[in-house]
């Protein structure tokens, strides 16, 4: 396994994960690991990441030269690579202005980091720091323009270094010079699958559980229920779940989570019909902000009621996936939207730790892992759903009949658009119902009823979003079957504007 030693930089999951993406299993531990930890934990290669510091500012994250002792070989990234030419005696310069973008680079064939790179090719760089003279030992492997060292290398001392990044998208030949490393210098075999990573998970669960109680708040959606599948896999009926039915749900979708957790997977679930509840809170709050507020509120009130009758339970599962981890971590951000999330569970129940298996992993890894755990396809390729669920996507106040009305033309869009065979391509698309009411014609009689608005995207990471462009046949069906078997709805529109100006949810 690979050591993907953290100095800060915004990439490290995403080194980690090329590296799994190449059959080897990568973890990232910050770089105050110890070297007694890291020679006993059996690393066949470490990977220094980047950071956004400068190693000549006072409290840069550094680590021990002698790291380089322990005969490990190492790529340093970036800062990593500023790192290991400062501790072992090259000269790093802090250059007038930030080299940033895609760069053509000259490489030298010969390296193992290059062998099935051209020597011409390009790369991506974001540094002002640069290394001017590598320490005595190390060859230039690759230049760019304005850097004289893109790579260096000690192949006797495996020790190898670039300024680029390979991790991203943006260096076509990443991958290969990755895989020069971990299998040409590392001696890696390349036989690691998700699998593996499900099995030393359990291990680790079960060790950390022993004979104590684990909870978990089952939402339904992809992460709490791969996250649930796995402790299960790992303590039994040590695990009891807790799902909060809000009401507030697709169509159909609560008996579907109950019927896989319960009778597929013989998982201890408590479903809690709190249908009531919500709705009595909700009833006539149109403010957006306050509907999500006070449905945060109320699902950890039901979640603490049912957690207390069961006792002293120790664990508390979280679906925390690694985007979850940055977002959190980015502070700053405006708030837009609070987007509250199974996460803000109550503290004061006084669990003694958290167990979140999937903190290391992106999405896509989540749903490989998912899949082979059993977990039905069609749980496991769910597009995203809000926590507070149909309330933000009914504008204005909620009512039973209301939600009932949107969960029916919600439900045909979402067949016709799987009957399309495009519900893999539009990464969310579901039907809004707009506190419009306009006038129509049925029959021979007036009209004046609902408008239902359709939304779909598509997206990288719901940051940014380009509506989605759905074939009019389908619209056109889609249309027709919500008018015809949806009772108050006269009138559909399909909302064309991205994000941003608008937002993919309407609240
Ligand atoms: P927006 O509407 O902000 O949505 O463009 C971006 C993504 O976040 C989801 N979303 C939410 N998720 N609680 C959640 O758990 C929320 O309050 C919430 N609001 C929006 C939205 O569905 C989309 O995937």
């Amino acid at each position: 396994k690979i050591l993907v030693l953290d100095f800060g930089g915004q990439y490290n999951q995403l080194i980690a994960r090329r590296v799994r993406d190449l059959g080897v299993y990568s973890e990232v531990r910050p770089y105050t690991t110890s070297l007694e930890e890291i020679r006993s934990a059996g690393y066949c290669g470490i990977i220094f990441t980047g950071g956004p510091n400068s190693v000549f500012e006072e409290n840069s994250p550094i680590c021990s030269a002698d790291i380089f002792e322990l005969g490990i070989p190492i790529l340093g990234i970036c800062y990593g690579a500023q790192v290991m030419a400062h501790l072992l005696g090259g000269t790093v310069q802090h250059a007038e202005t930030r080299e940033y973008g895609s760069t053509d680079m000259v490489t030298d064939q010969g390296s193992a980091l290059f062998v099935k790179v051209p020597q011409t090719t390009s790369c991506w760089m974001s540094h002002t720091d640069f290394i001017a003279v590598p320490p005595a030992g190390f060859a230039i492997t690759a230049h760019t323009s304005s850097c004289p060292v893109a790579a260096m290398e000690d192949r006797e001392r495996k020790l190898y270094a670039v300024q680029f990044h390979p991790e991203v998208q943006h260096t076509p030949q990443g991958q290969d010079i990755l895989r020069g490393f971990l299998f040409d210098v590392c001696g890696c075999v390349g036989d690691w699958q998700m699998s593996s990573f499900i099995d030393r998970s359990v291990t680790a669960i079960r060790e950390k559980v022993g004979n104590n109680r684990v909870l978990c708040a089952l939402s339904g959606g992809v992460d709490s229920s791969v996250a649930a599948v796995m402790v299960h896999k790992a303590v039994g009926k040590q695990l009891t779940c807790i799902f909060v039915d809000h009401g507030l749900l697709r169509k159909n979708e609560a008996d579907e989570v109950e019927e896989i957790f319960r009778h597929q997977f013989d998982i201890d679930l408590i479903r809690v019909d709190a249908r009531e509840r919500f709705l009595t809170r909700l009833k006539g709050v149109s403010e957006p902000e306050q509907k999500r507020k006070i449905i945060g509120e109320e699902f950890i009130r039901v979640f603490e009621d049912e957690a207390k009758k069961l006792g002293k339970v120790e664990y508390l599962v979280q679906g925390t996936i690694y985007p979850d981890v940055i977002e959190s971590g980015a502070g700053d951000a405006a708030v837009i939207k609070s987007h509250h999330n199974v996460g803000g569970l109550p503290e004061d129940i006084g669990f003694k730790g958290l167990i979140e298996p999937l903190r290391d992993l992106f999405k896509d890894e989540v749903r490989r892992s998912g899949l082979e755990m059993g977990i039905p396809a069609h749980l496991v390729w769910r597009q995203p759903f809000p926590g507070p669920g149909l309330a933000i996507r009914i504008i204005g106040d909620v009512t039973a009949d209301k939600i009932r009305v949107l969960q029916d033309a919600d439900a045909i869009f979402r067949e016709e658009i799987a009957a399309a065979g495009l519900d893999r391509d539009i990464h969310q698309y579901f039907a809004v119902l707009t506190n419009m009411r306009s006038v129509g014609v049925m029959g021979d009689e007036r009209t004046y009823d609902y408008t239902i608005a359709l939304r779909g995207v598509t997206t990288t990471d719901f940051m940014t979003a380009d509506w989605a462009k759905i074939p009019y046949e389908v619209l056109g069906r889609v249309s027709n079957r919500i008018v015809n078997e949806v009772g108050h709805i006269n009138r559909i529109v399909y909302d064309i504007t991205s994000k941003p100006p608008a937002t993919i949810e309407w609240e």
